[in-house]
Formats: structure tokens, sequence, C-alpha cells
């Protein structure tokens, strides 16, 4: 059975989608059957997996994404001319990896989702419930989240039984580990029959001033943070590189992107073999 495992900051661009794009591609590369679930209206991880072409070319044939399995049902179209009840399997988009034998899905995003909120009442375990259907198929499902709070949140909760938070170091990066820590305990009570946990902190230089003093401060803060709550900040820092915007272009595990650095490829080897040791994976 597959183990799930959410991306979450309540801030954006701290590398939630960069990292869950790699970490997809990386497991994907070690025959670890993968799913990946963009969960963020913005979709920003269905583009970099598929690339904008065949992201837009998607939308354009009026395919299912993420939106249909909180609504429970497929729109009529050209192939059903009624509604019809939805099957995750549908909404599946398959091999979308790197490699001709990559066995990597996708189940895509589109900005129509931020409608789920608008009026989220009884949708918050439906994505939990699709996939207890599907889930023995696969070892991993990551999930990249949006960065506030939502119905999504929660939906993301009752799928997972693992938290990743990548930090990006710069001031205020303590802020959000609070609300993230409040939000998770509050599931906790209210939902004791779920095991969750926060696998780790995963500090992600994604701009370059992260390596000055003000990023040295924030990430002594965070740490003390964690300690406090007994989370893991992982050894690996994901440092800035200008490789990570183009492995997204170019649609590309970042080993694979044109030009990148050895320091680069090996210092996110790291990262990875931290993460899966820490929700207990093991690299085939
Ligand atoms: N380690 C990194 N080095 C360089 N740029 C990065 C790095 N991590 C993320 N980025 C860039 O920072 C921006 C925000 O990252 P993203 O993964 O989209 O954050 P989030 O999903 O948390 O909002 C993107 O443009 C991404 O390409
Ligand atoms: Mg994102």
């Amino acid at each position: 059975m597959a183990t799930t495992v959410s991306f979450i900051n309540m801030k954006g661009g701290v590398g939630k989608t960069t990292l869950a794009a790699q970490v997809a591609h990386s497991a994907d590369k070690s025959d670890i059957k993968t799913l990946a679930i963009d969960l963020d209206p913005q979709a920003n991880l269905s583009q970099s997996l598929m690339t904008p072409e065949k992201y837009v070319r998607h939308l354009r044939e009026k395919k299912p994404t993420i939106v249909q399995v909180f609504d429970r049902y497929l729109p009529p179209s050209a192939e059903y001319e009624s509604p019809k009840k939805i099957d995750i399997r549908d909404v599946i988009i398959k091999k979308v990896g790197y490699w001709p034998s990559s066995t990597l899905d996708l189940i895509p995003s589109r900005l129509e989702l931020s409608h789920s909120l608008k009026n989220p009442t009884g949708k918050e375990r439906r994505l939990a419930k699709a996939l207890s259907t599907i889930s023995d198929n696969y070892d991993l499902i990551i999930i990249d989240c949006a960065p506030t709070e939502s119905i999504l949140t929660e939906a993301a909760y009752f799928s997972s039984r693992y938290v990743l938070v990548p930090v990006k170091p710069e001031f205020m990066a303590t802020i959000g580990l609070p609300l993230l820590a409040r939000s998770l305990e509050e599931f906790k009570i209210e939902n004791d029959d779920h095991t969750i946990d926060i696998c780790g902190i995963v500090f992600n230089h994604s701009s370059s001033y992260s390596d000055g003093p003000e990023g040295r401060q924030a990430i002594k803060e965070v740490t003390q943070e964690a300690k406090k709550r007994g989370w893991r900040a992982f050894d690996t820092h994901v440092h800035y590189s200008a490789s990570y915007p183009k492995s997204a272009r170019e649609g590309a595990p970042i080993n694979y992107t044109s030009y990148v650095r050895y320091e680069v490829t090996a210092e996110f080897d790291r990262f990875k073999g931290e993460f899966f040791g820490a929700i207990g994976l093991k690299e085939k």
C-alpha cells in the first residue's frame, strides 16, 4: 500500500511544488511506483510534470482533473452524453515522467478547484475515499498543497500519513510553523483514529539571498522551533540553484537539466535519501 505524503507550508514560494516534482521524478527513476497529486488551483505541479503545452491541451480537450474528484461526477462530454459517476482512475494521467519507461502518474489540477472552496461542505474526505480505492497500486503518493489553509488542506490531511514542510530561510520563516502545528493538532483531536505526522522540515533556499545572514538567523530560529515541537529538520539543505526553475521549464528531473552542476544533483540525492528514510520508503 502506498505511503502518502503532503507537501505543506502556509507560505508560498518556499519550494513545495519544486520539491514535489523532483521527488516524483527521483522516485520514478528508482522504480518506486508514484502518483503525484496537484492540490493547488495554480496547477504548477501539473504544468511542471506535463509541460505547459500538454497541460493547456488537457484543459482545452475538457479532460478531467482533481476538480471532478471533489465533484464526484464527470460532466457530459462528446464521449458520455450525460453526467457520469466519477472513478478516480478516469482522472489519472499515466506516464507523465521524463523517461520512456516512466510509471509516474499524475492527477492534475485547474483553477476551478478554487470553486470547491466556496462550497466546501462534506468535501473534505472525498479525496481520501477515492485514493483508498487505488492506493494499493502505488508505493508513494505525493500531494502538492496550496499555501493557504482551506478545505483542501483538510482533504490533504485526511489522505496523508506524513507531512513534509519545505521552509525558505528568510525573515518570518517561523511564522507559518505555529499555524501549521495548530491546524494539524486540531485535525488530530477531531480525528483521533487518524495517524499523521510531520516527517520533517527541509530548508529550501529558493532565493539566492537565503545564504546570507538573514537566512542563517532564520535557520537558527526555525531549527529551535522544530526542536521544541519534536519535528525533525533534515540535515541536507536544498540550496539555491538556477537549475531548479530551469528543470521545471524543461519538464526534466534536476539531474537531467541542461548544464546542471554535480553539487546540485548530489545535494538533491542526499535530501531524497533522508526523506525516503524518514517515511520508511526503501529504494529499489
Ligand atoms: N532551490 C531552489 N533554487 C532556485 N529556485 C528555486 C528553488 N526552489 C524553488 N525555486 C523557485 O522558487 C519559486 C517558488 O517555488 P515553488 O516550488 O513554486 O514554491 P511553492 O510551491 O512553495 O509556492 C519557483 O520559481 C521555483 O522555481
Ligand atoms: Mg506550489
